[in-house]
């Protein structure tokens, strides 16, 4: 179940990548539609980050190209914004919440423009739409793993990019958190832009995307949320070894899928 989209925000061509010529992504095609909420799902070491770094040229292609909006990624890098998995953050180094943030809203103008009040300010809004202004003094290694999760968030949001790419935004962020980020990934959609996010509950998936791309090295699939994420196609991706399978498997089929615009 691979489905191409026309006139795609973002284009995947025959794309492999090696860690030290070990391949751990094969042969990746596929397109995802404009103004989407994807989901990227698979297991662990399934490669969903690699395809992210590669999908924004983080992390050179050993065959195969990415386009995004229909142009190279070089020519639209300041249209993208890239929240990093947690742990692969350094999280020691010295910058308040603020300054976090900040970066994220005039790094794009180069390293030697200074913040002006507009960039402030919309790193105050940023701060204030994650529900962490109050710590924008802060510094962010004195901050909970959550936390951090939503000063990054935070950081993306103050770029103002086209298209976001998120790895595993929800990790280790309470309930409450969670639903008041997928609520602004909503209101995002609603602005016209397309947020990818690497997720790892199976449940919540359903509710969550527009479209889901399955992932285990090879791509199992990539479609609308509800004919990707079925009892087979999930088997594929996870091995079919997981018995927690069978029981999201109950629930998927007991579900009813909300209708959804594409
Ligand atoms: N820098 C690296 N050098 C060598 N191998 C790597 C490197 N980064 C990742 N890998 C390997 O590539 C494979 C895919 O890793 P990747 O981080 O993309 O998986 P993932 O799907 O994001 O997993 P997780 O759910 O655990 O985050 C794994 O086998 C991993 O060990
Ligand atoms: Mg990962």
């Amino acid at each position: 179940m691979i489905i191409q989209v026309e006139n795609p925000v973002v284009e995947v061509h025959d794309l492999t990548v090696s860690y030290d010529r070990k391949p751990v992504l094969w042969g990746i095609d596929l397109t995802l539609p404009a103004g989407s909420l994807v989901g990227v799902i698979g297991p662990n070491g399934a490669g969903k980050s690699t395809l992210i770094k590669a999908m924004m040229d983080l992390l050179p292609a050993g065959s195969g190209y990415v386009r995004i909006f229909d142009k190279p990624i070089a020519e639209v890098r300041n249209r993208i914004s890239y929240v990093p998995q947690r742990e692969s953050v350094d999280w020691d180094f010295p910058a308040s919440v603020f300054d976090v943030v900040l970066m994220g809203s005039y790094g794009k103008l180069g390293l030697f423009k200074r913040p002006r009040q507009a960039d402030k300010d919309a790193a105050m809004d940023a701060l204030q739409k994650v529900g962490m202004q109050s710590f924008a003094n802060r510094q962010i290694s004195q901050l909970s793993g959550g936390q951090q999760q939503r000063v990054f968030l935070a950081r993306a949001l103050a770029q103002n990019a086209d298209i976001y790419f998120m790895d595993e935004p929800f990790a280790g962020v309470d309930i409450a958190t969670e639903t008041a980020i997928i609520e602004l990934l909503r209101t995002m959609r609603e602005q016209g832009k397309t947020v990818i996010v690497v997720h790892h509950d199976l449940q919540s998936a359903t509710e969550y995307f527009d479209w889901v791309v399955l992932l285990n090295m090879r791509l199992v699939a990539s479609g609308p949320a509800d004919q990707v994420l079925t009892q087979q196609l999930l088997e594929q991706t996870y091995g079919g070894k997981l018995t927690v399978l069978t029981k999201v498997g109950e629930l998927l089929r007991k579900q009813e899928f909300p209708a959804r615009e594409s």
